[in-house]
């Protein structure tokens, strides 16, 4: 009997994971010592890469936070912009979201991407601050009639009755959408985070991984490697 017609067990499940390939490559070469002196351009190149490339939603990361006392929580979200000069990575959401309840608690958060294709994970971390309301205005008037009825549905992160109360808001929400085609919802946010932090994986098929740290001093940045 082939493990996908079994039952699923914990044990069953580790087989397969135990036999699912990581890193099996081709991967690309990464060599720390030809990257500049700051992170930016070497952020830029491997998105870049990733999106001539093929690469499955490389502009999709994980956000981590923290609520107040320190216990974290991550989820995935939409790049929406980078500046490479600052090394400052911009995203929308909700600020009564459990993310938007955390950061306004605790500013302290990071990002992750892994592009399994390439091997690469980046991480950045750093304070995150909300952009002025203009911006988060031009955000949500850029965005398709879909997305911005999903705006207006309901609170994010907020418990859900059922089925119904989703349908019920979510119709209300297209009407507005459609009678109110400039509205806002109040809580619709852009935050940037600014790295302080960043860090370039790019993963090895015989396991020679490189990893090269930024971390940044005064007007500049540092950079070294860490062991893998
Ligand atoms: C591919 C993908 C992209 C997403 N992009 C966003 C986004 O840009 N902004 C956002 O607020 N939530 C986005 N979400 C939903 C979040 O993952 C999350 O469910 C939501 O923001 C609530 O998170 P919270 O309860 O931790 O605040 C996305 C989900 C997926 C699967």
């Amino acid at each position: 009997m082939d493990d996908r017609d079994a039952p699923v067990t914990a044990e069953s499940l580790l087989r397969r994971m135990r036999a699912a390939p990581v890193l099996a490559g081709p991967l690309p070469h990464f060599d720390p010592r030809a990257a500049g002196p700051e992170p930016g351009p070497v952020f830029a190149d491997w998105l870049a890469y990733a999106l001539d490339d093929g690469v499955p939603e490389p502009h999709v990361m994980t956000l981590g936070t923290a609520d107040a006392a320190g216990r974290p929580s991550a989820r995935v979200l939409m790049l929406r912009g980078v500046d490479l000069e600052r090394c400052a990575f911009v995203f929308a959401s909700e600020a009564g979201s459990r993310k938007g309840r955390e950061l306004a608690a605790n500013p302290h958060a990071a990002l992750t991407w892994y592009w399994p294709r390439h091997g690469r994970q980046i991480r950045m971390a750093g304070p995150v601050r909300a952009l002025d309301a203009d911006t988060a205005r031009r955000d949500f008037l850029g965005r398709r009639d879909r997305s911005k009825a999903a705006g207006f549905t309901g609170l994010m992160s907020a418990p859900l009755a059922g089925p119904e109360a989703y349908e019920e808001e979510r119709r209300r929400a297209v009407e507005r959408v459609a009678a109110e085609p400039e509205a806002v919802p109040d809580g619709h946010t852009v935050y940037e985070l600014t790295a302080v932090e960043a860090e370039f994986f790019q993963g090895d098929t015989g396991g020679s991984h490189r990893r090269l740290r930024y971390v940044r001093e005064g007007d500049g940045w540092s950079r070294g490697l860490l062991w893998p």
